[in-house]
């Protein structure tokens, strides 16, 4: 028998002592930008994140769609169920979002390539038929096979994937941290927005995905002072990661991966409300303190971003210090929380990790304390 795990509440102070070492090794002390400026820019973020929400009728048009979506489906395989992931899922998702769906069949992650490919061409060819739907388009080739759809009637874009399991669990993950505080969730939305409005965020042409700039959100609040965010992932109990019931699922290509984290909000919360000092940063402050992490803190030559263990890896330690076939680089390093020799940065080439790093100096621009007027950073 295992030693029984300690309660939650001294993990959560032990992953704290660990974030206080990890502080002490950035180097001076960061100045603090002027309170009328951290004010504005919080009414500002909150009026940008109220503006973004999606219309009240918004989940009912996408339940509307994916009902409608899983009776064609039907048609192709019975035994076949859509299920959702991306932001619909982690609650990040703006007015007007894809949506984001996999197809589950009873046979589970293990279908050949050559089978999903045929599934996505069948399944595009019945879509059209249907006259529901409008672009649609069969991607039988691609490294997760999709077909890509608007619907006519919600004007909703939506893809279709084969057997994601991977990210209907990371998903679900990024939904249980965007649950435990909700300055997580206003400065997620803030640096997507951000992201897509400074055009950071296309991995097709050497930026990060909405996904990447997620974790790399999630990571700062873990391992800002005290943190905002525990680490799920590196907790232990029951049903959590040391339990033999622990979560593996196996993936499209075939791997499975060990997906367990603690996933009791409640108790999560309170218990990360009786830890002493608690973080009383607001969203703007959060938002500073995100940009000066990736402009004078993270160490972009030898660092990883770690959600999984709510720290920094090294790339000597992941084996990414050199390029592999079919990656750009290893120049701006985060690691997936499942899929751990998956680096989300590995899109980035020299001349792409230029452009986002002048970016987010841009953003960090907004702390000048000594001259006004700061420059608006979104
Ligand atoms: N995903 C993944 N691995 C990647 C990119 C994405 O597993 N390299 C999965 C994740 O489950 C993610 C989902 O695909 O939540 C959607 O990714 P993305 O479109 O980047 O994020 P969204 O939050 O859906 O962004 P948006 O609202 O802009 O659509
Ligand atoms: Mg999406």
């Amino acid at each position: 028998m295992s030693e029984p795990a300690p309660p939650l509440i001294h993990q959560l102070a032990q992953q704290r002592d660990l974030v206080r070492r990890l502080q002490s090794e950035f180097r001076g002390r960061p100045r603090r930008p002027r309170p009328q400026y951290l004010q504005r820019l919080n009414a500002d973020v909150h009026a940008a994140v109220a503006k973004l929400q999606p219309p009240g009728d918004d989940s009912a048009a996408r339940v509307d769609l994916i009902n409608r979506l899983q009776t064609l489906v039907a048609q192709v395989s019975s035994s076949a169920k859509l299920q959702p992931f991306g932001s619909s899922v982690s609650g990040l998702h703006s007015a007007g979002a894809d949506l984001d769906l996999t197809l589950v069949t009873e046979v589970g992650a293990e279908m050949p390539k050559g089978v999903q490919s045929e599934l996505v061409n069948r399944l595009a060819e019945l879509l059209t038929e249907s006259e529901q739907m409008e672009s649609v388009q069969a991607r039988p080739n691609a490294r997760v096979p999709i077909v890509a759809l608007q619907d006519k009637k919600s004007g909703l874009k939506c893809d279709i994937c084969m057997c994601n399991m991977l990210a209907i669990t990371n998903s679900q993950l990024l939904r249980a941290y965007m649950s435990i505080d909700e300055r997580a969730r206003s400065l997620c939305f803030t640096i997507k927005f951000w992201a897509k409005r400074r055009s950071v965020n296309d991995p097709y042409r050497g930026s990060l995905s909405s996904y990447a700039w997620v974790l790399l959100a999630i990571h700062y609040l873990q391992t800002c002072e005290p943190p905002v965010l525990p680490c799920l992932q590196a907790l232990r109990g029951l049903y959590w990661a040391d339990d033999p019931r622990r979560m593996i699922i196996p993936n499209f290509d075939g791997r499975s991966f060990d997906c367990s984290f603690c996933s009791d909000v409640g108790a999560l919360r309170e218990a990360m409300g009786t830890l002493q000092p608690a973080n009383s940063d607001s969203v703007a402050e959060l938002l500073v303190g995100f940009f000066r992490r990736y402009t004078r803190e993270f160490d972009f030559v030898k660092g990883v971003s770690s959600i999984r263990t709510g720290s920094f890896l090294s790339k000597k330690e992941k084996q990414w210090t050199t390029k592999e076939a079919g990656v750009r680089g290893h120049l701006f390093c985060i690691e997936d929380p499942f899929e751990l020799s998956h680096d989300l940065g590995r899109v980035i080439g020299r001349d792409t990790l230029n452009d986002v790093r002048s970016e987010l100096d841009r953003a960090s621009q907004v702390r000048a304390p000594t001259r006004p007027p700061a420059p608006a950073p979104l």
